[in-house]
């Protein structure tokens, strides 16, 4: 079983969307772990997306990230990190594939609804960035 960091972003949050994502999330049997909903401060997001503060969409990005709340959580699946991205389909909203939450609820390469860890190492540190030890039960 491998856990990933998964985010709702506020474009999503705002149009109500948390009930069709959760449902996404089930009926491909991701176990949510852990849950909460959260309203980052500017700050908060920019040292989520450290490892972006060279790119030109860094304030445009963190800015987004901050501008309503989110829900962040933790899934558990065999292989979730690739699972969920591939489920996320890509950043960019209008070249991901049908079927895909992205396709289905991103707005624009920015405000694309979701978020998902890229790596073991990322997931590691995005999980405890957000979460304790005692608010993840299996
Ligand atoms: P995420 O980290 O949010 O799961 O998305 P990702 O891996 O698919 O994409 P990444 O390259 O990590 O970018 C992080 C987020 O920044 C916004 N973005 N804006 N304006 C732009 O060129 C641009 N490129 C990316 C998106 O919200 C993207 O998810
Ligand atoms: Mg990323």
């Amino acid at each position: 079983m491998e856990r990933t960091l998964a985010i709702i972003k506020p474009d999503a949050v705002s149009r109500n969307l948390i009930g069709s994502f959760i449902s996404r999330i089930e009926s491909n049997e991701f176990n949510v772990v852990a849950i909460k909903r959260a309203w980052l401060t500017k700050g908060l997001a920019e040292r989520f997306y450290a490892v972006h503060k060279e790119r030109p969409f860094f304030n445009s990005l963190t800015d987004f990230m901050s501008s309503g709340p989110v829900v962040l959580m933790v899934l558990e699946h065999e292989n979730a990190i690739m699972g969920w991205r591939e489920l996320m389909g890509a950043t960019n909203p209008a070249e991901a594939a049908e079927g895909t939450i992205r396709k289905e609820f991103g707005l624009d390469l920015e405000r694309n609804s979701s978020h998902g860890s890229d790596s073991p190492e990322n997931a590691a540190f995005e999980i405890k960035f957000f979460f304790s030890e005692t608010e993840i039960l299996p």
